[in-house]
């Protein structure tokens, strides 16, 4: 499976404010960016925090990049994938809105009537981890259902996980002209952070988007 993480940062490397609100980063150009990035993509990764503070759809928005999926035998939007240890993600949440195919990746301690409720609402339940989702054992599942290509959107948390793992194979970051500040806004990598084994980037790519730039790297084997 390749994993490609994107995510739209203020200057100061936020996500969004110390409220955890949405807050509008990037523009037109990069939105346009976004939709093809995930119209070319088998699934749409976000953590449960990003469920709860967003309410996101994921799906794809420009009606021809829906019509090339479909014209290659593609479904017309890519799965949405949450990971959700808890299975806390509301039933009326709008990945679960029956527009696209949703998995919830739950632990083994989230309880079974959420986790059979989330199913009841059309989602696909993955358990994997004790406690907390295991992003390693979950990704192996959905790449055994076909998933090749994984768009992770975030937010911080679940992107720390991934880097920890080693599990990120490109970043795409869209890095906007406002300052959010905080120190508890949400960052780009949250997690508890690295002390060493850092994980390394190679820069590919550098293109003014908007009143922005957007940076691409591949990951380097650490
Ligand atoms: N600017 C952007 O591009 C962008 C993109 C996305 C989000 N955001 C912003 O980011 C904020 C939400 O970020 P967040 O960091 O709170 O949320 P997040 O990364 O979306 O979700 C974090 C939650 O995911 C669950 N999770 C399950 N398995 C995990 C694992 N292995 N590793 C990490 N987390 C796991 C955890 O809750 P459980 O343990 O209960 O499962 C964790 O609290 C919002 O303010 C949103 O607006 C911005």
């Amino acid at each position: 499976m390749y994993v490609t993480v994107n995510a739209a940062m203020s200057a100061d490397g936020k996500l969004s404010s110390r409220r955890r609100e949405q807050v509008r980063i990037s523009g037109p150009e990069d939105f346009a960016r976004v939709d093809r990035l995930r119209a070319a993509s088998d699934a749409v990764l976000v953590g449960v925090g990003t469920v709860l503070a967003d309410d996101p759809s994921l799906t794809v928005k420009n009606p021809d990049l829906v019509a090339a999926r479909e014209e290659r035998g593609d479904s017309p939007h890519p799965a949405r994938v949450v990971a959700d240890s808890r299975a806390r993600t509301p039933l009326d949440a709008r990945v679960l809105d029956g527009s696209a195919g949703t998995y919830v990746l739950v632990s083994d301690a989230a309880p079974p009537d959420r986790r059979e409720a989330l199913e009841d609402a059309g989602a696909r339940a993955i358990v994997a981890g004790e406690t907390r989702v295991s992003l390693p054992e979950a990704l192996d599942v959905l790449d055994g259902e076909g998933i090749e290509r994984l768009m992770a959107e975030g937010g911080g948390e679940v992107i720390a996980s991934l880097f920890g793992a080693g599990l990120v194979d490109e970043l795409s970051v869209f890095v906007g002209s406002l300052v959010i500040g905080g120190r508890d806004a949400p960052t780009l990598v949250d997690g508890a952070g690295f002390t060493g084994d850092f994980p390394s980037l190679a820069l590919e790519g550098v293109e003014r988007l908007d009143n922005g730039v957007c940076l691409t790297w591949n990951a380097e084997d650490s």
